[in-house]
């Protein structure tokens, strides 16, 4: 069916692989992206499909009423994917504000004009529209050596992120409870793939490995985390605008349960086998540096994926040796993309937070 769908976000990590999939696989939607361009954004990213005639770019704020409230009704929407977000859970740590900001009252500000434009102005007869929230497994708190995130888990936010992405999803369930928004909520656990910001595990431990730099492991390098191929998460949330039920969550998950030790060791390997060893003929292994915790650290994230399964029959199709294999390959082709997008601001914030855990930029 046609849709004419507001990416919130598109220029950043997952919303440039959803806009990519969109434009590819789904030939009678057209696709509004708006974004900020903060740090994490990256007009770059989409600029093979700029010009592509279902695709269009707005640069601006989602906490800008006037200009969403225009957007809805220029290209009468009938679909919102909202990923703009503050994403970055040390950077919530050292500046909190933005997070609360753009996660809590950005969301807001999307979910009232889609009332008012959907619901008061009537735009949203038709029954097709649909808003679909993307959050995070990170609202669900952290789990010990067992068990798993399921749609019921009690909220546990224990970051300023994982707290106002939580706020963000009280808020849009209470927009369909109270006003009847048509509101999917997606949580899923940790993403990798083409387009990761340099300042997120993977993509910073590939790039620090590749220049010999330190590979800093928070703590004992024991945490858990889920990690999923970001496709296979693009290929959900079209799952869920397509057949998920307005008023429902899904938890989205890879079943792939890895300790930050063991992904660091396999990417310094795998960069071994790809381009040699360092040039002092040792290991990439020989960089991983144990360094002071993030506060609040969590220990363990795993999603119970099930329900997804279940109901709307997804599950992912990417293996994860596969899918760091191609990582790990695309942050080969594309060193001077990540060159690019690691501007003076972002290397000054992480001279600061290195200077203050001790590690060695
Ligand atoms: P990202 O940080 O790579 O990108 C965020 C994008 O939002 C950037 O393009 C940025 O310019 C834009 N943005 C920020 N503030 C804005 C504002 N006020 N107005 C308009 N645009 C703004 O994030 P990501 O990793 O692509 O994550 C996208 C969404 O998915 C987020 O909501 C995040 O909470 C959620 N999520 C991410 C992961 C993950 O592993 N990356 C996992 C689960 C859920
Ligand atoms: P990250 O990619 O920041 O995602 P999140 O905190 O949202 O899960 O971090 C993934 C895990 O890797 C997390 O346990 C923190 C850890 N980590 C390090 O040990 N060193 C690093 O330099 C970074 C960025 C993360």
């Amino acid at each position: 069916m046609a849709k004419t769908v507001l990416v919130t976000g598109g220029c950043g990590f997952i919303g440039t692989n959803f806009i990519r999939l969109i434009l590819e696989s789904r030939q009678d939607w057209r696709v509004v992206n708006l974004d900020r361009l903060t740090y994490a954004g990256n007009l770059e990213n989409l600029k093979d499909v700029a010009d592509h005639p279902r695709y269009r770019f707005i640069r601006g704020d989602i906490c800008d009423r006037d200009l969403v409230t225009g957007l809805f009704a220029d290209h009468r929407i009938d679909t919102v994917v909202h990923f703009a977000a503050e994403s970055h859970v040390d950077r919530s740590i050292t500046g909190p504000d933005e997070f609360i900001r753009t996660n809590i009252s950005g969301t807001f500000t999307l979910l009232d004009v889609a009332r008012q434009q959907w619901l008061e102005n009537g735009a949203g007869a038709s029954g097709q529209c649909r808003f679909l929230h993307v959050s995070t497994d990170e609202v669900y708190g952290s789990l010990g050596d067992s068990g798993y995130f399921s749609e019921s888990t009690r909220y546990d936010p224990r970051s300023p992120y994982s707290a106002s992405k939580a706020s963000s999803d009280h808020l849009a369930r209470a927009y369909f409870h109270t006003y009847g928004l048509p509101v999917l909520i997606t949580n899923c656990s940790n993403n990798y793939g083409p387009y990761q910001f340099p300042e997120k595990l993977i993509p910073l431990v590939l790039n620090n490995a590749l220049n010999g730099r330190e590979l800093p492991l928070y703590g004992d390098g024991g945490n858990v985390r889920d990690w999923l191929y970001v496709r296979d998460h693009c290929e959900a949330v079209v799952r869920v605008l397509e057949r998920g039920r307005v008023g429902e969550s899904y938890n989205i998950g890879g079943h792939n349960e890895k300790k930050n030790l063991a992904i660091v060791e396999l990417l310094c390997d795998i960069l071994d086998r790809k381009v040699g060893p360092l040039p002092s003929g040792r290991p990439r292994r020989s960089l991983i540096t144990f360094v002071k915790d993030r506060p609040g650290h969590d220990r363990r994230y795993a999603i119970d994926a099930a329900k997804i399964a279940r109901e709307l029959g997804w599950t992912p199709k990417m293996t994860f040796g596969q899918g760091l294999e191609q990582t790990v390959d695309w942050y080969l082709r594309n060193r001077d993309w990540t060159e690019s997008v690691m501007d003076g601001s972002y290397r000054e914030y992480y001279r600061k937070m290195y200077a203050d855990r001790n590690i060695k930029g």
